[in-house]
């Protein structure tokens, strides 16, 4: 079997799910390409090298420069916070690799029409991990958009809802600092609802956009022991401004002429990582819920009347997008298998010489909408696109 070799940058949160569907996605999917875990690259060698030791990464490094440099190394994977994104994978792409990048693509829009126009330019596949397109109840939901059963879309209703920094003493991990993380749930988590809604109803043609900030004052972390969703590690005593909005609520007019409305936000007691949409059309509805990820809703209008109400699809059918590579119908999937999903899409893209979806295009275009919401909350005023 052909292989490649994969540059991993960032081995926390992104680093250990990414080195998961590496690792395992050619034990269940035939891949013509398999993916070799060359080299890991953080900035604390000891930390890496235990990384490298659990994961079965070949060898570390800490800095990414070296990585890029080296001539063996095919892909480079960027897990690392949003303010790097930019010049790592510039690098890579002038240095030839296919890029794999975490989302959002950058830090703002300047950054990303750079970015996708190199990537254009370079041939090479370029993909930023919007991992919910590749649950196979999304697939499924795209699928009978695409077929007609949902008809003329008038509605989107998304949110993304979280509440890890409630706490007033959570720390100021870099996600609260404008120039590491660009935005706040913004960047972070609407443009994983931006994403699905681009996939599934098509692209923005206007935004309104409100922006909340609850806690403006943080203390400073420890950088070296914290990591997203663990960064009440290491208080440093010292305190720091929070930079980015905790919420905002975002209203679209798309081009097909549908309304959609984005909520996000941090600070939703109880809301772990509640990713949730509804789609509504002329002749049905689908709902969609992360933490029932198997599921899928769907509401036939064309139902007899004694019939109708929503039904639940179990999404583990043979037939169901990526789910013969698992396991018999009825075994349930999670959050990992989608990370699963983008390898070997990705790896698939690279041998057959073909684009993948979410692209460094899909990025940049995302990053205008995000960007144009918060102007217009900065504004009072609806933009156009
Ligand atoms: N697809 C998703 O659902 C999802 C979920 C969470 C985060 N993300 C994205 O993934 C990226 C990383 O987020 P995370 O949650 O893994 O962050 P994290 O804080 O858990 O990990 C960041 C990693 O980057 C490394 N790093 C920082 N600066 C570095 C440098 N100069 N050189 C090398 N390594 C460096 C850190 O050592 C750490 O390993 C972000 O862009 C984030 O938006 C995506």
């Amino acid at each position: 079997m052909k292989t490649m070799n994969v540059g991993l940058i960032g081995y926390k949160f992104m680093g250990k799910a990414h080195s998961n569907a590496w690792r395992n996605s050619p034990l269940f999917f035939d891949m013509n390409i398999k993916p070799v875990m060359k080299v890991v690259c953080g900035r604390h060698a000891e930390a890496v090298q235990a990384f490298a030791d659990r994961w079965g990464w070949e060898e570390i490094e800490t800095d990414w420069k070296k990585v890029i440099a080296r001539d063996d190394i095919d892909i480079i994977d960027i897990s690392v916070p949003q303010h790097l994104h930019h010049t790592i994978a510039m690098e890579a792409l002038k240095a030839g690799k296919h890029v794999f990048c975490e989302k959002p693509l950058a830090m703002n829009l300047t950054q990303a029409k750079e970015m996708a126009a190199l990537a254009a330019k370079s041939g090479k596949v370029n993909y930023v991990n919007h991992n919910y397109r590749r649950c196979p109840a999304v697939q499924l939901a795209k699928q009978m958009i695409d077929e007609g059963k949902i008809g003329t879309i008038f509605h989107w209703r998304g949110a993304y809802l979280q509440d890890w920094i409630v706490d007033p003493d959570f720390p100021l991990t870099w996600h609260l600092q404008a120039d590491r993380a660009g935005m706040g749930p913004q960047g972070d988590l609407n443009s994983h609802s931006l994403d699905l809604a681009r996939f599934l109803i098509g692209d923005v043609a206007s935004v309104n956009c409100m922006t909340a900030n609850f806690i403006t004052e943080r203390v400073l972390p420890d950088e070296a022991a914290s990591g997203t969703f663990s960064g009440t590690a290491g208080d440093t005593g010292k305190k720091g401004k929070v930079t980015v909005e905790d919420a905002a609520f975002m209203t679209v007019r798309f081009k097909n002429g549908a309304l959609g409305s984005f909520e996000t936000t941090r600070f939703a007691p109880g809301r772990k990582n509640y990713n949730y949409f509804e789609i509504y059309g002329s002749k049905g509805s689908l709902v969609f819920n992360l933490e029932r990820m198997n599921e899928l809703q769907y509401f036939n209008r064309e139902d007899p009347d004694y019939q109708q109400g929503f039904k639940t699809i179990l999404v583990t059918e043979g037939v169901h997008k990526y789910i013969s590579a698992w396991w018999p119908a009825g075994h349930i999937i999670g959050y990992e298998h989608e990370f699963h999903h983008a390898v070997v899409d990705f790896m698939d893209a690279i041998d057959k010489g073909i684009d993948i979806r979410p692209n460094f295009e899909d990025g940049m275009k995302e990053l205008e909408i995000l960007e144009a919401g918060l102007k217009s909350a900065a504004e009072g005023r609806e933009i156009s696109i």
